[in-house]
């Protein structure tokens, strides 16, 4: 018996799914799709949609430089989508919240602020090993530059962290900086930041957080979580591409210079030299992403509306049903955590089927799932793994979803079976 399938979900699915053209369509002729590769980017709803078309429509103009309507209206909410960030993740200030194009460009953006500021021979940035290539490159890049180290915190055998491992590598000393992601977008673990922040802190390290799988599915609260820096994409959770953002601790960014110069980052300019515009435009050089930041704002009036406890509850009750139906299968090897510990992310190998082969044949029956090393190599290498299929949930999935991703699988194990 399968504990949560017969459990109500928390909201009326059906009514939601009527929200996303997208879910609408048929994949082939007569095969509806089936959207289940949501880590890599979620479907927009259609509140999202014309919250675009209506800046474009009525009062598309350049922020904070005009005194003419448009432009006004454009500031206002531009500058309302940043307040509405800022109510979701419980920043203390809206100067806390840098929009940026993304997860990635955040992490860039303290590597090469804070960390060019701050990072020297010695100094050990402590990461894991199972971060997203965006948490691990930015740091090799800079550390070839300034000769720190970087090194990575193992995991247990069920792909949580190795928390005693954590421990002692922060004991040894000069670690300056914890970077981690809040939830795998592989393993769909779910590391325990509070704790992790409230260790590194006690060893004079700060810490930064990829929030790019946590955002979307949970409630964050960056000041209980005790983070200094959290990066997150607006694309993954309804949002727009092309939106993102860094929420740095207020002390912290203040001591930060600038990374991009240009228009907007600015008080003065002299052709003698330059002085900082106040937070949060000091990080913000240029045309920001002006649609792209109210599209985001309406991502979070809709995230807020459904309620994350809601969501978090719902991706729960899928996660358990995917990982017993997956269970079932022969052959099939899940990795990561069990459902309590994890996101809504189930990667997988299949049967000595390659994982590029399967998500083929999974798109001949409408059903979209990730193939390949998800952009977390090491962790691959690490799992002694080349490659995994991943079928990753979000708020608009059904159970009888996770029964067609299923089904495909038997069919798959046909179509692969050397007769
Ligand atoms: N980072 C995204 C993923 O895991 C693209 O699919």
């Amino acid at each position: 018996m399968i504990e949560n399938a017969d459990a109500a979900p928390p909201y009326n699915v059906q009514a939601i799914r009527a929200d996303f053209p997208v879910l609408q369509q048929e994949c082939h002729p007569g095969v509806p799709l089936i959207y289940l590769d949501n880590a890599a980017t979620s479907q927009k709803p259609l509140q999202v949609i014309q919250t675009l078309d209506e800046y474009y429509r009525c009062y598309n103009a350049n922020v904070h430089r005009g005194i003419h309507k448009l432009s006004e209206e454009a500031t206002v909410a531009y500058e309302e989508a940043r307040s509405k960030v800022r109510k979701f993740i419980n920043a203390a200030s809206k100067r806390e919240i840098i929009f940026t194009r993304g997860t990635t460009e955040s992490i860039n953006l303290v590597a090469q602020t804070w960390g060019r500021a701050n990072l020297k021979p010695g100094d050990v940035v402590l990461s894991t090993v199972m971060e997203h290539h965006s948490n691990i490159v930015p740091w090799q890049m800079l550390a070839a530059e300034k000769g720190f180290s970087i090194r990575y915190v193992p995991l247990c055998d069920d792909g949580t962290l190795d928390l005693d491992a954590l421990t002692r590598m922060l004991n040894e000393g000069n670690v300056r900086l914890v970077t981690l992601m809040h939830v795998s977008n592989v393993l769909g673990t779910i590391n325990p930041v509070a704790a992790v922040a409230q260790q590194a802190h006690a060893a004079g390290a700060l810490v930064l957080v990829d929030g790019a799988q946590s955002v979307p599915h949970m409630t964050i609260d960056v000041q209980a979580l005790g983070a200094d820096f959290y990066a997150f994409s607006g694309h993954k959770m309804v949002g727009p591409t092309g939106i993102g953002v860094l929420y740095g601790r207020r002390d912290l960014l203040e001591a930060m210079p600038p990374w991009m110069g240009g228009g907007d980052m600015i008080a003065r300019v002299r052709l003698e030299g330059s002085t900082w515009n106040e937070l949060p435009y000091k990080f913000e050089a240029g045309t920001p992403a002006i649609a792209e930041a109210i599209g985001l704002g309406s991502a979070v009036d809709y995230l807020m509306h459904l309620g994350m406890e809601r969501i978090h509850a719902y991706e729960r009750q899928l996660t358990e049903y995917a990982l017993e139906r997956l269970s079932e299968v022969p052959d099939l090897k899940v990795y990561g955590p069990s459902a309590a510990h994890k996101g809504a992310v189930a990667s997988f190998t299949f049967a000595n089927i390659h994982p590029h082969d399967l998500a083929q044949v999974l798109d001949v029956e409408g059903i979209a799932i990730r193939a390949g090393h998800h952009c977390a190599m090491p962790l691959h290498d690490y799992l002694g793994v080349g490659a995994t299929a991943r079928a990753s949930f979000y708020l608009y999935n059904t159970l009888e979803e996770i029964d067609a991703l299923i089904e495909a699988l038997y069919k798959a194990r046909t179509v692969f079976t050397v007769r």
